[in-house]
C-alpha cells in the first residue's frame, strides 16, 4: 500500500504557532496541515478548525477524526493541563511534554526544587505559602540588601503576568499578601516564590529534547518591556533576535553543560520524562549565567526568528524527538541572522480595541527576507484583515548579519499600518 504523507495538527493561534506552521508547510513530508484554532494569517498554511487550543476533548477528537500522525503543541496551557496525556492515552503521537514534566513551568515551586537538586544556576530564593513567614522573608531581604529590589513569583500559570519586581519592602510585602489570598492571580497565587533579582543581560536558551538527548538551539534574545529602552510595563514580548551578541559558543556549551541536560537527566530521574522544547531564560550574571525560568515550549516571539534560520525539516526533528533517538546534528541552522519586530495594538499591554484594518502586509513581505508571522489577526466580514489581539504581527527578517535583518525588519514594519499601532524602535539595539 502506498504510504501517504503525514497528517499534522498543530495547537494554538498565536505568532509562535504562525511561524511553526510557516515551516512544517515547507515540509515535503507533510500531506495536509491543520491548525486548531489558528490564525488570520495560517490561514494560508492549514485548514483551520475552530477548536480553542485548551478545548482538550475538542482537540483529541479532532486528532482522531483527521487521523493525525503528529500533533504539535505550542502554547503553555493545554500542556500544563495534559493535553499530551490525553493524546498519548489515546495512541497518538504528541510533540511537548506531558503534564508532570511541563511543571517546569507550570510551578514555579517546582522548577526551584528541580534546580536546587539538579545543581542548576539560579537566584536565591525561598517558597511560601504562609502571609506572616512570607512577610518575615521579605523584611529580612530588605534589611540585608537595601538597594536591590526583590522578585516574587507566582508559583502557578497566570497568563504571564505572575511576577512583582518591587526595590520597595512595603510594596513586596503588600503584593506578596495579595497574591497568597488569592486575590491576585487566584489559585496560581497561593503558593509564592521570593526571590533575589538578578542583574544582566537575558537570552534564550532553547534546546530539543528526546528526554535523555538534548539538542540546544542557536541562542535568541527577547525584550519583554513595552517601550524602548527597556521602560514601560512587561509583555509577552516585543521583538526577538538571534544571534546574541555575547553569548558564543563556550557560554551555551556551558549553558548546555550546567543547565538544559542537567535539567533535563533530573526530570527523567523524577520519572517525569520532558519531550518538546525546554526553554532556559536566563540571565548572564557577572558570577555566570543563572536560570530566571523555565518553559516547556517555544517562545513566543523566539519561535519567529528560530524558525526563519532552522535549515532542517522541522518534522523531522519534532519526529526524532517524540520517538527517541534525537541525534546531535538532527538540527542545522542556516541564514547568518534573524529579527522579529512585533507590532502591536495601542494600548497593548493594558486594554486595547480590536476589529482595526490593517494595510500593508504585502508591501512588506515584498522585502527581500521578510516574513510576516499573525498572532492577534482575523478576516473581518468583508475580508478584511483587521486586529484581533494584543500582540497583532511578528515581521520578521534574516539577514547577512543581525544589523542588516534588523534593517529590513524594520523597512518591512514601515510599510504597516493600523490604527494605534506601535512597536519597539530599539530591538537588538538597546543598550545592555
Ligand atoms: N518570549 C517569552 C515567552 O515565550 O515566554
Amino acid at each position: 500500500m502506498k504510504r501517504r504523507g503525514l497528517r499534522v495538527l498543530l495547537v494554538g493561534g498565536g505568532g509562535r504557532e504562525h511561524a511553526l506552521a510557516w515551516k512544517l508547510a515547507q515540509s515535503p513530508r507533510v500531506a495536509k496541515l491543520y491548525a486548531a484554532p489558528g490564525n488570520a494569517g495560517m490561514a494560508g498554511l492549514a485548514t483551520c478548525l475552530a477548536i480553542g487550543a485548551t478545548d482538550l476533548d475538542g482537540l483529541v477528537r479532532a486528532a482522531r477524526e483527521i487521523e493525525a500522525d503528529l500533533t504539535v503543541v505550542g502554547p503553555d496551557d493545554p500542556l500544563a493541563q495534559g493535553l499530551v496525556d490525553r493524546l498519548q492515552a489515546d495512541g497518538l503521537a504528541a510533540f511537548g511534554p506531558t503534564a508532570a514534566a511541563a511543571r517546569i513551568e507550570s510551578s514555579k515551586a517546582f522548577a526551584k526544587a528541580l534546580m536546587r537538586r539538579a545543581g542548576i544556576p539560579t537566584g536565591r530564593h525561598e517558597v511560601f505559602d504562609e502571609p506572616e513567614r512570607a512577610a518575615r522573608h521579605i523584611s529580612a531581604y530588605f534589611a540585608e540588601n537595601p538597594s536591590e529590589p526583590v522578585v516574587l513569583k507566582a508559583d502557578g500559570l497566570a497568563l504571564g503576568k505572575g511576577v512583582v519586581i518591587t526595590p520597595s519592602e512595603s510594596e513586596a510585602l503588600a503584593a506578596a499578601r495579595e497574591m497568597l489570598s488569592g486575590r491576585a492571580f487566584g489559585e496560581a497565587g497561593r503558593r509564592i516564590v521570593v526571590e533575589e533579582y538578578l542583574q544582566g543581560p537575558e537570552v534564550s536558551a532553547l534546546a530539543f529534547t528526546d528526554g535523555r538527548h538534548v539538542l540546544p538551539m542557536v541562542g535568541s534574545r527577547d525584550h519583554k518591556r513595552a517601550f524602548d529602552g527597556d521602560q514601560g510595563p512587561n509583555t509577552g514580548g516585543m521583538g526577538t533576535i538571534t544571534p546574541v551578541p555575547g553569548y558564543g559558543p563556550e557560554l551555551a556549551e556551558e549553558v548546555h553543560r550546567r543547565v538544559l541536560e542537567p535539567a533535563v537527566a533530573a526530570l527523567a530521574e523524577s520519572g517525569a520524562t520532558f519531550v518538546g522544547v525546554l526553554y532556559a531564560g536566563l540571565i548572564l550574571t557577572r558570577s555566570g549565567p543563572k536560570v530566571l525560568e523555565f518553559n516547556a515550549r517555544f517562545g513566543d516571539p523566539e519561535a519567529q526568528v528560530l524558525a526563519r534560520r532552522l535549515d532542517s525539516d522541522l518534522v523531522d526533528v519534532l519526529e526524532a524527538c517524540v520517538g527517541g533517538g534525537l541525534s546531535p546534528d538532527a538540527a542545522t541552522w542556516g541564514q547568518a541572522a534573524a529579527a522579529c519586530v512585533v507590532m502591536a495594538s495601542g494600548g497593548y499591554p493594558g486594554p486595547y480595541q480590536k476589529g482595526v484594518p490593517i494595510t500593508g502586509v504585502a508591501e512588506a513581505e515584498s522585502l527581500e527576507g521578510v516574513v510576516v508571522f499573525h498572532a492577534g489577526t482575523a478576516r473581518d466580514d468583508s475580508g478584511r484583515l483587521v486586529t484581533a489581539g494584543g500582540r497583532v504581527l511578528g515581521v520578521s527578517a534574516t539577514g547577512a548579519d543581525l544589523g542588516a535583518a534588523l534593517d529590513q525588519a524594520y523597512a518591512a514594519a514601515e510599510r504597516i499600518d493600523f490604527a494605534g499601532a506601535h512597536y519597539r524602535r530599539d530591538i537588538g539595539r538597546t543598550r545592555l
